[in-house]
């Protein structure tokens, strides 16, 4: 059977084709239409280039996977937000004061959701990109199943477990689910408004920088709370907001939703009062605000305090995520457990999962935001028509790829000089050991937001200042923010403390001493790291690229980092990897088995 899953007008539309079960071609809608995340936009091109990609037309697909059910969206969330509101009341809660009540938001999702307007936008989107003829029917399919759904059947596991968390579902906030002979059963819930990805989105648009987008940043800076834990208040005063014993948490919503908001849309004037009534200064920053320090003008978020808060922040998330791991592995005795939903694009998060001892195994879906989830609706229908869905996951390259044909077309109508290499690997590696920044566009464009070998900028990390070039010459973006590395399975022992099979850095580790030694561009100020390890028999062309630098440099590391510039999407095509590299201040560009320099660079 063949099914399209789609995951439209929300957080980076997506597109997934299922035939047989199986996953055959996955897509951002960014990475063609070039708007970063594209949100609230309908998946035209990625679902367009899904169906191209197998030469199948959309009147064959046998149905469309949606990974809402908007039958029951609009109604279990009002009921869920009603709940809540009415328990505010019945506590005798003071309202806030400020604009708004945060119900706003809510409203609209409910009128967008209805499935009588769903359908139409759909068809409507399908009608636009050009699509003619009979239009597959639509199935609804549970948010958060979906996420349960991508994450199961890519994992390769048989009884696990499986723990779901974003920001929110038609009605769960948070899902735990038991998988036993591959039946879903589902063993805990927290309903809406109850939201880890709330209460971290809050923070993070409290933190300046902006939700659903740049948790990242708030995980990135609070390893800088590391050094001072042990004297950060913010832990304790936590506790009102979030918190957490040995089986469960507890979130007070209020200061997130269903209260006056002055400042931003994802946090109440309650949560305003209650930080600045412990510290005054410690007040909402606004996008890219800056702060006088020891002399310095820097950003207000490096302020030592707010880095106190991020770090208590990014712990409370963790202590929360433990505490329902161990009740799910306690109350069911498995101990295999599955992740998505967009709480576990936290790595951090996901590696103090990693580290518990009632986890013996653990896979964690590396498009966990929504993005992932139209896979997972189309594994759930093409389960439902009979198939047997599920194919493990080994690499992500599932997205737009380009013959040399192509590519030469390409590099002809720019008018730049080329020369085909007869051995990219080795020619790469001798680029990489001079110190050369090198963009790299090989195979299928990555699913998920981490570039691991298809579309990377990579670089040898072997001195701590390449990161602050690369930062400042390449990437234009924060010089505090850390960068990856990626390494071959066999060596990955010798850098990390614990190497698991960690093949899309959607979960760090810790830096041995040799890493931090031979590979400090790649080492965080905690000494945590984000790894791709690279198995030979997967990627064979890109593990040989490690290797290869490896024997000119002694260090078998590569600092690999998404190829784009801040604010735009990773490129997916080769005019897109041209335009990036000429933007840049990269020195060359690896096409396939193409290689451009910069003028003034030999080989
Ligand atoms: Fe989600």
């Amino acid at each position: 059977m063949i099914v399209l899953g789609i995951n439209a007008f929300g957080q980076n539309p997506s597109a997934a084709l299922v035939i047989d079960g199986k996953l055959r071609a996955f897509s951002h809608e960014e990475r063609f239409n070039r708007l970063k995340s594209s949100h609230s936009l309908f998946p035209a091109q990625s679902l367009a280039w899904c169906l191209g990609s197998q030469n199948i037309k959309l009147e064959e697909v046998d149905k469309i996977a949606i990974n809402w059910d908007c039958r029951k969206y609009p109604y279990r969330i009002l009921s869920n937000m009603a709940r809540a509101a009415a328990r505010k009341l019945f506590q005798n809660q003071p309202r806030n004061s400020g604009q708004g009540d945060g119900m706003g938001g809510v409203i609209n999702y409910i009128n967008q959701y209805r499935p009588a307007n769903y359908q139409s936008m759909i068809y409507a989107g399908l009608r636009e990109s050009g699509f003619k003829g009979r239009l597959p029917e639509l199935v609804y399919v549970n948010h958060h199943l979906s996420h349960a759904y991508q994450a199961y059947y890519q994992s390769g596991y048989q009884d696990a477990l499986v723990l779901v968390a974003d920001g929110h579902g038609e009605e769960a906030c948070v899902s735990g689910y038991k998988v036993y002979k591959g039946e879903f059963t589902k063993i805990l819930e927290y309903p809406v408004p109850y939201s880890l990805g709330w209460f971290y989105g809050g923070f993070t648009a409290y933190l300046g920088f902006h939700a659903n987008r740049d948790e990242g940043k708030l995980m990135g800076l609070a390893a800088y709370g590391e050094e001072s834990k042990d004297a950060n208040p913010w832990l304790g005063h936590l506790d009102k907001i979030l918190k957490v014993d040995k089986h469960e948490f507890e979130l007070n919503p209020y200061f997130f939703k269903l209260g006056g908001n002055y400042h931003h849309p994802r946090f109440t004037d309650k949560l305003v009062k209650y930080i600045t009534e412990i510290d005054p200064e410690l007040v909402p920053i606004v996008l890219d605000e800056r702060a006088q320090h020891h002399g310095k003008n820097i950003n207000r978020y490096l302020l030592p305090k707010y880095m106190a808060l991020a770090y208590a922040v990014q712990t409370r998330l963790e202590e929360a995520l433990q505490a329902i791991v161990r009740r799910m592995t306690h109350e069911t005795g498995l101990n295999k457990l599955c992740l998505a939903g967009g709480v576990f694009m936290n790595c951090k998060a996901n590696y103090s999962i990693s580290e518990m001892q009632e986890v013996k195994e653990l896979f964690i879906h590396p498009a966990a935001s929504d993005d992932g989830s139209a896979l997972g609706a189309a594994y759930y229908v093409s389960r439902q028509l009979g198939d047997d869905p599920g194919d493990p996951l080994l690499h992500v390259q599932h997205g737009a790829s380009y013959s040399l044909d192509t590519i030469r077309k390409a590099l002809e109508i720019s008018g730049i000089e080329y020369r085909e290499m007869r051995d990219p690997a080795i020619e790469t590696a001798r680029l990489l050991a001079q110190g050369k920044f090198v963009g790299w566009f090989h195979g299928g464009a990555e699913m998920g937001a981490r570039a691991l070998g298809g579309r990377s900028i990579i670089a040898c990390p072997n001195k701590e200042q390449v990161k602050d070039e690369i930062n400042a010459k390449v990437k234009f973006r924060e010089s505090w923010r850390p960068y990856c590395p990626s390494m071959t399975a066999e060596h990955a022992d010798q850098f990390l403390v614990h190497a698991v099979n960690s093949p899309f850095m959607i979960c760090a580790d810790k830096a041995k001493p040799l890493l931090e030694e031979q590979a400090p561009a790649t080492v965080h100020v905690d000494q945590t790291v984000r790894p791709q390890i690279v198995a030979e028999s997967v990627l064979p062309l890109w593990h040989r690229l490690i290797t290869e630098t490896g024997k000119l440099t002694g260090v078998p590391v590569l600092l690999n980092t998404s190829f784009n510039v801040r604010g735009e999407p990773i490129v997916n095509s080769p005019f897109d990897a041209i335009r990036t590299f000429y933007s840049t201040g990269l020195d060359a560009l690896v096409l396939e088995d193409f290689l451009v320099l910069k003028r003034g660079l030999k080989s």
